[in-house]
């Protein structure tokens, strides 16, 4: 049974801004404040969640984007979705649209981020028991 906050839980955006993600010496051509800025006001206007966090691990397909489904989307068959290379506008407002839409389980991602689904670091398969 699930009760309270954990029924309610929305889908959330978890971007890292680690070593290499979100650092532009090293990726300069990218406004990773931009990026994170247009992912909030989404988060705001649509009612999913984001926070950043330290590396996740994959730091060579940076940025890497983690989502997470909402109660819902995780009962519907949703599963944490790995997105990397997540540097210009075009795949951004591709992961707005997929969270706005609800997210895994909810909606199906637009066809374009599909083709930066990356495969997670072992030790986030073991969490997740796959
Ligand atoms: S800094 Fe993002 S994966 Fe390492």
């Amino acid at each position: 049974m699930t009760v309270g906050a954990a029924r309610a839980r929305p889908c959330t955006l978890v971007v890292c801004r680690g070593c290499c993600c979100g650092n532009a010496r090293k990726h300069p051509d990218t406004d990773h404040a931009w990026q994170l800025d247009r992912l909030r006001a989404g988060a705001a206007e649509h009612g999913f969640q984001v926070r950043t966090t330290d590396c996740l691990g994959p730091c060579d397909q940076a940025n890497v984007i983690v989502v997470q489904p909402s109660a819902a989307g995780r009962r519907a068959g949703g599963r944490v979705t790995w997105i990397g290379f997540a540097m210009d506008d075009d795949v951004t407002d591709d992961v707005l649209r997929w969270a706005a839409d609800g997210g895994p389980g909810m909606a199906q991602p637009p066809a374009t981020l599909e083709l930066q689904f990356i495969r997670p670091p072992r030790e986030a398969r073991l969490r997740a028991g796959r």
